[in-house]
């Protein structure tokens, strides 16, 4: 009896939308071949290929963080989103690149590799997991990557920060703020204010286990010696979704998206989310000091998709400028209304700019953007140091639908097609853009000053390049003045790591501080070490997990 393997004949991998076989094999669907597919490996090379110029004023590392399924998901239909945190280090000094890809090893990380097979069900259900992980943390800490105080901290809004070592990126353990930290889930995108050096974060739908459409909204600011100076619970209109948030001098803001959960619908084993058409979106403004839960004003704003923020400020006149790119529709439409298909469409969203009247903020009916910029900008970032104040300058990706994309050689895009990068000034309305070419996609830019106290905008981005049809990426350095005279310099990985979400960079000094103090922060891990408990596979309540017998 012959094999008819090698003229591609096999049995299906899935039935009826679930795993159905014990071969290691991902979906055939698009967000698993071809160019975005899972990359599924960790290695380091030292002294990476470099063309054109690497300046020395770089010196730090830059992090980078992919979503990259480690198993094959237990569902069909799973979504990019639902991958595995993996992190890249570009470690750059002297002209010179070193590069390194580790995964995070979270709880479910490690669960999934003993059992060689995934065990966690759909994104944010656990009513679809197996049941040998029932308690285990479930967050795969996949989509951005923050030092905080000597370490490095993988984040995914729906479940707590785990910390990685800055230079091995070895996983260090979940981290709670050393106790102070407590609840279920924690923003993906905490802020970091230049002026004191505090991290102000925030979670969501963080009642429960954070995982059952609760509409309560939890808001910290940490000191920059890692002591909490506040924390308030705010009730949310409905358990929808906040993915970015910002601050000013004496405010915050939580933009809250109608993408809403329903216990439920998740119970049944269905979406996470839903998209709802009708309703309006928020954007919830608080007292940045000892807020209390009566403090929030929930702004209306149109039905809407807020997407990432770039900046936001206080002016004389007591208003609050607000930047952000805000989409017309559903961007997730992987999460349709109930009831219909899931079913892409294309989408706009400017970079819009809101100016609310702190005066009036509980009369505003329903706010408008006062001022738009481009058609399609998402991953918009600014000089860091002006977070907070008022800034100048932004830095984006835009989805161009005028110039090409190869679809031959680079298969569908599971995201947008982010084929253009864009530099924009609001004092002159000047814009400068680059095209990256009809086969590759651009990830989040990221500035780096050229000095300490360089004027704002005076430095350089770090920007991914996928290259598709080559199946390897570039990090590309270019001036971040002359956007549009392109990179000045590539470092050429041979490598393709599956794309990602968001970076940062990191001043060689800032980790060098921290290391010669040896003051790192301790994990939650490290703690129960210390009192000489046994590590084993603890889920969140520190009960010792079942997998470990
Ligand atoms: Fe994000």
């Amino acid at each position: 009896m012959s094999s008819n393997l090698n003229a591609g004949v096999t049995a299906p991998a899935y039935v009826d939308g679930r795993r159905a076989t014990k071969e290691t094999r991902f979906p055939d669907t698009p967000p698993f071949q071809r160019a975005f597919a899972p990359s599924r490996y960790e290695a380091t090379i030292e002294e990476v290929e470099t063309v054109g110029e690497i300046p020395d004023a770089i010196n730090g590392i830059y992090f980078s963080m992919q979503v990259d399924h480690h198993m094959p998901p237990m569902f069909e239909e799973d979504i990019l989103f639902n991958g595995d945190g993996c992190v890249s280090s570009f470690r750059i000094a002297n002209g010179h690149v070193d590069w390194k890809r580790r995964y995070v090893r979270t709880d479910r990380f490690k669960a999934e590799s003993q059992a060689r097979q995934a065990l966690f069900g759909r994104y944010r259900n656990p009513y679809t997991d197996d049941e040998s992980v029932r308690g285990v943390i479930r967050t795969a800490a996949n989509t951005n990557i923050v030092f905080w105080r000597g370490v490095m901290l993988a984040l995914k809004e729906d479940g707590p920060p785990f910390a990685l070592h800055p230079t091995t990126l070895e996983t260090l353990g979940r981290y709670d703020f050393e106790g102070q930290v407590l609840a279920p889930v924690f923003s993906a995108h905490p802020k970091f204010d230049p002026a004191t050096g505090e991290m102000l974060s925030f979670g969501y739908q963080a009642g429960g286990d954070g995982n059952c459409a609760s509409r309560e909204l939890v808001y910290y600011s940490i000191n920059a010696d890692g002591v909490k100076n506040h924390e308030a619970w705010f009730e949310m209109p409905y358990a929808g979704y906040i993915h970015d948030f910002s601050f000013t001098d004496d405010w915050i803001i939580f933009p809250l998206t109608p993408l809403k959960a329903d216990l439920e619908r998740i119970k049944k084993g269905g979406n996470y989310y839903a998209w709802d058409p009708e309703d309006c979106g928020y954007f919830g403004i608080a007292p940045r000091s000892k807020p209390s839960r009566e403090d929030i004003v929930w702004v209306p704003t149109k039905n809407c998709f807020q997407g990432h923020i770039a900046g936001s400020y206080q002016t004389d006149n007591n208003r609050l400028v607000l930047d952000l790119s805000m989409a017309n529709d559903n961007v997730f439409w992987w999460f349709p209304p109930d009831g219909q298909a899931a079913q892409r469409k294309p989408t706009t969203s400017p970079m819009s700019r809101y100016i609310f009247d702190l005066a009036k903020l509980s009369s505003t009916k329903v706010i408008e953007p006062s001022e738009t910029v481009h058609e399609i900008v998402e991953f918009a970032r600014i000089d860091d140091r002006f977070l907070g104040k008022p800034y100048r300058y932004f830095w984006a990706v835009s989805a161009d639908p005028s110039k090409p994309y190869d679809m031959e050689r680079c298969g569908p895009p599971i995201t947008g097609v982010w084929n253009t990068l864009i530099g924009y000034d609001w004092e002159s309305g000047a814009e400068q853009s680059w095209y990256v070419g009809a086969t590759s996609t651009l990830e989040e830019p990221c500035f780096i000053p050229a000095s300490p106290n360089a004027r704002e905008g005076d430095g350089y981005l770090v920007v991914v390049i996928d290259r598709l049809d080559e199946m390897r990426q570039d990090l590309a350095i270019f001036k971040a003045q002359e956007v549009s005279v392109g990179p000045i310099g590539l470092i050429r990985l041979p490598l393709r790591p599956r794309r990602g979400f968001h970076g940062n960079f990191v001043e060689w000094k800032d980790i060098d501080d921290y290391m010669r103090r040896g003051g790192r922060v301790a994990t939650w891990d490290l703690r129960r070490r210390r009192r000489g408990l046994c590590l084993g596979n603890l889920n969140s309540s520190g009960v010792k997990n079942e997998l470990e017998g």
